[in-house]
């Protein structure tokens, strides 16, 4: 028997009675539900890999990538609730023995580009009638995570023929086009984490469309890359301007606790992402853009992006023409947007969803549910629903000292759209 209760009887029974916050069903105070917005509805599980990117078709397949490492396949395609199979074919998907070489006892990704080495994100456009199928497009990094010779996870140097963009014809299942970067444009640790595309005829001289990349390199020099899907042309823009830069000694709270980074080998870090979300507007003229760690929204006309390097003020003008459009409330996960010109933001810090509102100038909460635990990747259906990829990434091994305190299932989350919102079509 507890003290008080031999000396006090009456103060006893007043603590027994006591409400705490985990029991609020007594209380008579405000509480936080930790959730607002559309219904979430639990659309896929994920009970093998881990998932990292997701992209939707117009006929509700749901197509999803996944890093490795060890994984046997990095992109693939959900065929039930429950299970993905490799897409478009296990053989596309590099077995794990060929994801990386050595020159010299330096560490490099494999140099193969008929097929995927290391996939970080996915986007579909629609179908543009006689001229291009509804498309998967596929971001391979060339750069896996392997352990070295101390078990310490590492990411070798991607070199030319790895890192590339890969479009698979959603008619056919059919890869077409393959696309390669230079090591001038894309450097040794660059790492493409997102891509947004505008496709119409008049963007670029072969009127074949242009591909807006993120490169958010943890090492060095992220920035813009562009790549003009007719001639197959890449050229860098902004490299290493202020906005794109991560925030160094972000410390992020997850589920309420500050967070560190703890790699294996590693002393105590914060995460060091750079340049990450990348959404385009419907009329294509602006790309809002932000680094992984830091809380500012940032812009910039399109056309400075596809400005090249012939124009020598192209990068001057560029930097010039940056807005920064202020604080968000987080850091935010990568974007994506909707035909009403709305920019959504994954907010890892508040288990939420938020946008902006370019009509308005400001930040806006969408949804917030406590099974968002941390939204990587959004994609936007043609359905008018919301899907988000749910993956625990703060819970991943390579942050916590090699433990893996994630715990299966991972999900796909979808809700309905603001203002009868839908995918954006007039890029293509
Ligand atoms: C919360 O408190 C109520 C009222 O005392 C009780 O009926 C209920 O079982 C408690 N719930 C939990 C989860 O402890
Ligand atoms: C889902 O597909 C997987 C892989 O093809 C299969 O093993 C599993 O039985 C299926 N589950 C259901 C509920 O159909
Ligand atoms: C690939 O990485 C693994 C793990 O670090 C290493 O054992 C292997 O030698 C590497 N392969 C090549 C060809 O360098
Ligand atoms: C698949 O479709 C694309 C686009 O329509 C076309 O270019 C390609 O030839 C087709 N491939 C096969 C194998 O049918
Ligand atoms: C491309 O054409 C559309 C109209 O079809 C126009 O609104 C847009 O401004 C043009 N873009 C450029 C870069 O010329
Ligand atoms: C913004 O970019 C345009 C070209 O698109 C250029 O003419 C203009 O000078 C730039 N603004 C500044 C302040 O550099
Ligand atoms: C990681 O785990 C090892 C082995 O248990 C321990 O020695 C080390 O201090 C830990 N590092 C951190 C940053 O927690």
């Amino acid at each position: 028997m507890h003290l008080t209760t031999l000396l006090y009887p009456a103060l006893a029974a007043l603590v027994a009675a006591q409400v705490t916050f985990r029991n609020s069903s007594q209380t008579i105070l405000r509480v936080d539900t930790g959730a607002y917005g559309p219904e979430i509805e639990e659309f896929h599980y994920y009970y093998h890999q881990w998932p990292i990117g997701l992209a939707v078709s117009s006929t509700g397949r749901l197509f999803v990538c996944y890093t490795r490492g060890n994984y046997a396949f990095t992109v693939g395609e959900a065929v039930n609730k429950t299970a993905e199979e490799p897409y478009p074919s296990a053989e596309f998907n590099l077995p794990v023995s060929q994801l990386n070489t050595s020159f010299n006892g330096i560490p490099f990704g494999s140099a193969n580009p008929a097929g995927l080495i290391n996939v970080q994100a996915l986007y579909i456009t629609p179908e543009i009638a006689g001229k291009r199928p509804e498309t998967l497009w596929v971001i391979d990094t060339g750069r896996p995570t392997i352990m070295d010779a101390q078990g310490k996870p590492t990411m070798p140097y991607g070199q030319p023929g790895g890192p590339k963009i890969v479009g698979i014809a959603l008619n056919n299942d059919t890869v077409y086009a393959t696309y390669t970067f230079p090591a001038s444009v894309h450097y040794p640790d660059s790492y493409m984490n997102d891509i947004r595309f505008d496709l119409r005829p008049n963007v670029t001289e072969s009127g074949m469309g242009i591909a807006y990349i993120v490169d958010s390199s943890d090492e060095g020099r992220p920035g813009f890359i562009m790549l003009d899907l007719g001639t197959g042309e890449s050229w860098r823009r902004l490299t290493q301007d202020r906005s794109v830069l991560r925030v160094d000694r972000d410390v992020p709270s997850y589920q309420g606790h500050p967070f560190y980074q703890r790699t294996i080998g590693m002393p105590i870090s914060t995460l060091r992402e750079g340049l990450d979300g990348i959404q385009v507007s419907p009329d294509g003229e602006t790309v809002y853009y932000s680094p992984l760690t830091s809380v500012y929204l940032f812009s910039i006309p399109a056309r400075n992006l596809r400005e090249r390097d012939t124009n020598p003020l192209a990068e001057l003008e560029a930097k010039s023409n940056v807005t920064n459009l202020g604080q968000r409330g987080g850091d935010a996960n990568g974007f994506e947007g909707d035909s009403n010109g709305l920019i959504y933001q994954l907010m890892p810090e508040h288990n939420a969803i938020y946008y902006y509102d370019p009509k308005d100038l400001q930040t806006h909460g969408y949804v917030r549910d406590p099974r968002i635990i941390w939204p990587d990747s959004a994609s936007i259906g043609a359905d008018g629903y919301f899907y988000m990829n749910i993956n625990q990434l703060p819970y991943q091994p390579m942050w916590n000292n090699g433990s893996d305190e994630r715990t299966y299932p991972g999900a796909v989350l979808r809700c309905k759209l603001l203002g009868d919102g839908t995918k954006i079509t007039s890029l293509s």
